[in-house]
């Protein structure tokens, strides 16, 4: 059963990657726990609600619902939690369970975070996506008008266990989509993973067990690595955000509502990938590879009616553009990147044509 410590300067703590993981729960309740609180979506709490309840059973849980979706990371929806808290008698001594899909672990543990100035939270993330990236890590918060994720807090959880088992229910799309997690993984860390995704794809398209157990297990000991190196993104955690500039751009740009969060990253890859070679930093063998893995786990929504300019435009309200100098991730070999400031605009703009032409 793979276990991985995240070692940060606020706490460190389990990754459990194991099916049936939702069952450790007990393990990790701390010994003077007040009111637990579920933070969940109905759609996740009907499939496997009765898993979690099992698990906590006969400890008594309030569960609080709220409507997923990128659109519904937003403040309001984190007062009217933590007001929902307070009336059931929340205090200092309480806990957070988020239970459900990015969108939750970014909300549920960034309830966490403010109430009282801070209680405990336990992750329990139910999408690839999520399993791989979002919960672990200690990224909580939520998405302005202005851009994404801009809001928001590091708050590391007590625990994060990772059942593999609830992945059976997920959408195909969605499915897909936070796979796009584990090929960043390997393009900027691992490349036995990337070869790995690269070669078993029937296999983890038909949710071969252990095919996808060693891929989440490996992706996760990425992740974990990382952050126990770089809590609060100084220096080496930026390497995690290979496509998610580009691919933030690509999200807000459509209002969250073409994209998965993982599509977009699938995009933002291919963006970066084109400006890695473009600027003579990556081989034409690696890029291939990398385009063809991207191609291969796809296709994403189509890009039909957006152009260069916006796109151009949103990179510079992403949150990691420091005094309007963006910080590109880019590969140099599979299993390595390095993050630049210093891109010409003419490079990023022909390196946005080409992403958009390919996914029309
Ligand atoms: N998703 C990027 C990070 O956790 O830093």
């Amino acid at each position: 059963m793979p276990r991985f410590s995240v070692a940060t300067p606020q706490r460190t703590y389990t990754a459990v990657v194991e099916r049936g993981a939702i069952a450790r729960l007990p393990e990790f309740l701390p010994a003077k726990c007040g009111r637990i609180f579920v933070v969940t979506e109905r759609g996740v709490w009907d499939l496997h609600g009765a898993r979690l309840r099992a698990a906590l059973s006969p400890t008594p849980f309030e569960t609080l619902f709220f409507a997923g979706g990128e659109e519904n990371k937003r403040l309001a929806h984190v007062e009217t939690l933590a007001e929902q808290m307070a009336e059931l008698g929340g205090d200092r001594s309480s806990l957070v369970i988020a239970f459900g899909g990015g969108i939750v672990t970014d909300l549920g543990g960034f309830v966490a975070a403010i109430f009282m100035r801070g209680i405990p939270v336990i992750q329990i993330p139910t999408t690839l996506l999520a399993q791989v990236d979002a919960a672990v890590g200690g990224k909580t918060g939520g998405n302005l008008v202005a851009g994404k994720n801009l809001f928001g807090a590091f708050h590391q959880p007590l625990a994060v266990l990772i059942d593999s088992e609830v992945l059976a229910t997920l959408p195909v799309r969605e499915y897909r989509a936070g796979h796009y997690e584990n090929i960043k993984h390997g393009i900027i860390a691992a490349a036995p993973l990337f070869r790995l995704m690269e070669q078993q794809r029937e296999a983890v398209f038909a949710q071969d067990p252990a095919i996808l157990e060693q891929i989440v297990a490996e992706s996760v000991r990425i992740k974990a690595e990382v952050v126990s190196a770089d809590e609060r993104e100084s220096g080496l955690r930026r390497i995690l955000n290979f496509g998610h500039t580009f691919g933030h751009a690509l999200e807000a740009e459509t209002k969250y509502t073409r994209f998965l969060h993982g599509e977009g990253v699938s995009w933002g890859m291919r963006a970066a990938t084109h400006l890695a070679r473009a600027l003579n930093m990556l081989s034409d063998a690696d890029t291939e590879s990398i385009l063809g893995v991207l191609n291969a786990y796809g296709p994403i929504p189509s890009v039909a009616g957006l152009s260069t300019q916006p796109l151009q435009a949103r990179l510079l309200k992403d949150k990691k553009t420091v005094q309007s100098r963006i910080h590109f991730v880019l590969p140099v070999k599979i299993g390595e990147v390095v993050v630049r400031a210093d891109i010409d605009e003419n490079a990023v703009c022909g390196a946005i044509e080409r992403a958009l032409a390919e996914c029309q």
